[in-house]
């Protein structure tokens, strides 16, 4: 039996190429995001074209026990997971506390922060249960430094760096590895950046910075290092990275 990765969070930047690396390293892939099917089809049919074995599904993870529900379904139907990818961001643009709603506050923790618990919560007992699991956490500079804008968005991303400790601190010795992955800078993501920037802003932005430029990063890219995080030797473990494109400066120089 293959072993299983499950991405939460699976569009066409990091959760998708994370995905086709797991892949293609012979992993079977559980692919979980919120709305586009098409999106979904397309990357099961990348998969699959390329020789691995991917089940996709819809999920908002918003809604209450979604994410529950399904991590107890590949459980019992696929296989036990041995990487869990959580991949939600909770990026709302720049908002002055103003214009930043109590709703809006509290989606971006639910998402960013409450999720990643749900998720832990189920899977942690299962993955200490079998004494090995990894869990990616994908994150943002929003984790590491507050800032005008970015009220709701660094809460919930501070937060959810705060809870990858606390899990790493009670489940590390039963083998479970919890890596919170600050991704410092824009990416080359059309289904997230991509959408919050317009389709024109977006494409000036790959013309001036991406392709051999180097100046976003490239989600095929920071697969190469999920992939190496969730194969480390557990007597030498990352629990935090950063990762940034070569012209960009590190969040605590600006
Ligand atoms: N993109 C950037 O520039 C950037 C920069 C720094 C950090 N990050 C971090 O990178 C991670 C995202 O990676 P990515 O930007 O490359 O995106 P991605 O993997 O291309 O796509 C993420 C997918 O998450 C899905 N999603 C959104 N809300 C959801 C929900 N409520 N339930 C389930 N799925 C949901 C969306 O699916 P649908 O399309 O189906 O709605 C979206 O396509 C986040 O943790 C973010 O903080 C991104």
């Amino acid at each position: 039996m293959k072993p299983v990765c499950m991405v939460i969070g699976a569009g066409a930047g990091i959760g998708g190429h994370v995905a086709k690396r797991f892949a293609a390293e012979g992993y079977h892939v559980v692919l979980c995001r919120r709305s586009n099917v098409e999106g979904l089809e397309s990357l099961v049919n990348d998969i699959e074209r390329d020789g691995g074995s991917a089940n996709g599904y819809l999920l908002d993870a918003s809604q209450d026990n979604a994410i529950e529900t399904r991590i107890a379904q590949v459980e019992a139907e696929i296989g036990p997971i041995e990487v869990l990818l959580y991949n939600l961001g909770a990026q709302i643009g720049n908002r002055s506390l103003e214009q930043t709603s109590y709703k809006a506050f509290e989606l971006g923790w639910r998402l960013a922060t409450f999720g990643l618990f749900r998720a832990a919560s189920v899977v942690c007992p299962l993955m200490a249960s079998r004494g090995k699991g990894v869990i990616l956490v994908t994150s943002a500079t929003a984790a590491m430094r507050g800032n005008a804008g970015q009220h709701s968005h660094a809460a919930a991303m501070g937060g959810r760096r705060l809870l990858c400790q606390s899990l790493n601190a009670e489940y590390a010795r039963q083998g479970i590895h919890v890596v919170h992955v600050l991704i410092d800078g824009a990416v080359d993501a059309p289904d997230t950046l991509g959408k919050m920037l317009g389709a024109a802003v977006f494409e000036e932005l790959r013309a001036k910075h991406g392709g051999d430029k180097d100046g976003l990063l490239l989600p095929e890219k920071i697969a190469d290092t999920y992939f190496h995080l969730a194969q480390q030797h557990r007597s030498a473990w990352t629990h935090e990275l950063d990762l940034r494109a070569h012209t960009d400066l590190a969040w605590w120089n600006h």
